[in-house]
């Protein structure tokens, strides 16, 4: 049995993270053996590119855009092949926070690099394999920005875990609004919009400002109709 396999998306800050744990969490208690996987990571490989990535930004924000690609790339592969077609092929649900998506909206729109290129590389990294929903919360930059700040004003006035984010990713969200200036993350957001617009039968648009217990329902229906079918 194929299995079925879901991915969110969205810019820094939008609650994808959130609501693919609760998709998860969703899923386990409905009786199905789940996985849930995020991008980049979810190999020793892909990890270890991960601390890489986030830590290069860091201290060289000058990595090359190319660079960047083939580093998400090449986590992509990995993770493809020795996690996700496994996991689909045993029949499982998989949820994925974040898929090739994002390197069109973040490397291809974002930085500029040809989406004929992109596609190229999404396409040897995955070998064509693609979602069967992708759930993209948007959200305007300029609303997520003050999210993940309040965020982290709570964390630092020692209150822990805000609205279901963990500490880290508010955080490390904060860090790259930081680095990425506001026009960067409005060209993700629109890279985001035109995927969506162009294959509306596999993509579903929420509004990431909703409160987290509706978008979760929403999405819980789109998936619903998915697992009745699969
Ligand atoms: P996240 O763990 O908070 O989702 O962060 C991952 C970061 O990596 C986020 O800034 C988006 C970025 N990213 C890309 O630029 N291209 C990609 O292909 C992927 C998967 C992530």
């Amino acid at each position: 049995m194929a299995g079925l396999f879901i991915v969110l998306e969205g810019g820094e800050g939008s609650g994808k993270t959130t609501q693919a744990r609760l998709l998860y969490s969703r899923l386990l208690a409905e009786g199905h053996a789940p996985l849930l996987l995020h991008e980049p990571g979810g190999t020793p490989l892909g990890e270890q590119v991960r601390r890489l990535l986030m830590a290069e930004r860091g201290s060289h924000p000058g990595m090359e855009p190319v660079t960047e690609l083939l580093l998400f790339s090449a986590a992509r592969a990995e993770l493809v092949s020795k996690v996700l077609r496994p996991a689909l092929d045993g029949g499982r649900a998989v949820v994925c926070d974040r898929f090739t998506p994002s390197t069109i909206a973040y490397q291809g729109y974002g930085r500029g690099i040809p989406l004929s290129t992109i596609h190229t590389l999404n396409r040897l990294a995955t070998g064509g394999l693609a979602s069967d929903l992708t759930v993209l919360l948007d959200i305007p930059p300029e609303e997520a920005l003050t999210r993940v700040s309040a965020q982290r004003s709570l964390l630092v006035e020692g209150q822990g875990e805000a609205s279901g984010h963990s500490g880290r990713q508010d955080q490390e969200g904060l860090r790259r609004f930081e680095q990425e200036p506001l026009a960067f993350q409005r060209k993700v957001r629109q890279g985001y919009l035109k995927q969506a617009k162009a294959d509306p039968a596999r993509w579903l648009v929420v509004d990431g400002s909703l409160p987290s217990e509706r978008i979760g329902e929403v999405v819980w229906e789109r998936v619903k109709g998915l697992l009745s079918k699969a």
